[in-house]
């Protein structure tokens, strides 16, 4: 691998489900209930989800996925292989998918981050997503 290698943003395709799979294994992403070849290839394939990859010289590295709902923008997934971090990879895909939610209509995006994660915590100041205070996360798996 070289480092000057650049690296392109495409849709993830459908038999690509395993290998994004593995790269959040890889970026030791915390696992979550929706990660299985499944969930994830429904929402590569019928959307309205943005399922993006960033590839260098034909592997995956990088992910994310960017949804509207009809009323707000939310990012999910966004991981980038251990090797090929701090170049700009996650910048580009949380960029790209900002520009596909925003001509699907979103005024407001939001990241959810886990606030125990260093390197969470300091990529998304540096993208322009600040902190709402005012927030909590109210889940309930069905
Ligand atoms: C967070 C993550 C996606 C960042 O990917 P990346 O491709 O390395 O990020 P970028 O190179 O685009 O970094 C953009 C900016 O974020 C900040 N940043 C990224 N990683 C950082 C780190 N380890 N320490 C401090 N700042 C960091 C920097 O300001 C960086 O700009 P710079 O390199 O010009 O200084 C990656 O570390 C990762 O996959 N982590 C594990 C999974 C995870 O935490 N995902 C986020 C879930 S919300």
């Amino acid at each position: 691998m070289s480092d000057l290698a650049s690296f392109a943003i495409r849709d993830c395709r459908p038999m690509e489900v395993e290998v994004v799979l593995e790269l959040w294994r890889q970026a030791e992403a915390t696992p979550s209930i929706t990660d299985n070849a499944n969930d994830l290839r429904r929402a590569v394939a019928d959307g309205p989800a943005n399922v993006l990859v960033a590839e260098v010289e034909g592997r995956i590295v990088g992910s994310i996925i960017g949804t509207f709902d009809g009323w707000r923008g939310n990012i999910y997934r966004l991981a980038v292989h251990p090797l090929y971090r701090r170049r700009g990879i996650a910048r580009a895909l949380v960029a790209e998918v900002e520009k596909r939610l925003a001509r699907q209509g979103a005024k407001r995006i939001t990241a959810l981050v886990e606030k125990n994660h260093p390197l969470a915590t300091s990529f998304w100041p540096a993208v322009g997503y600040g902190v709402d205070s005012r927030i909590i996360r109210h889940v309930r798996s069905i």
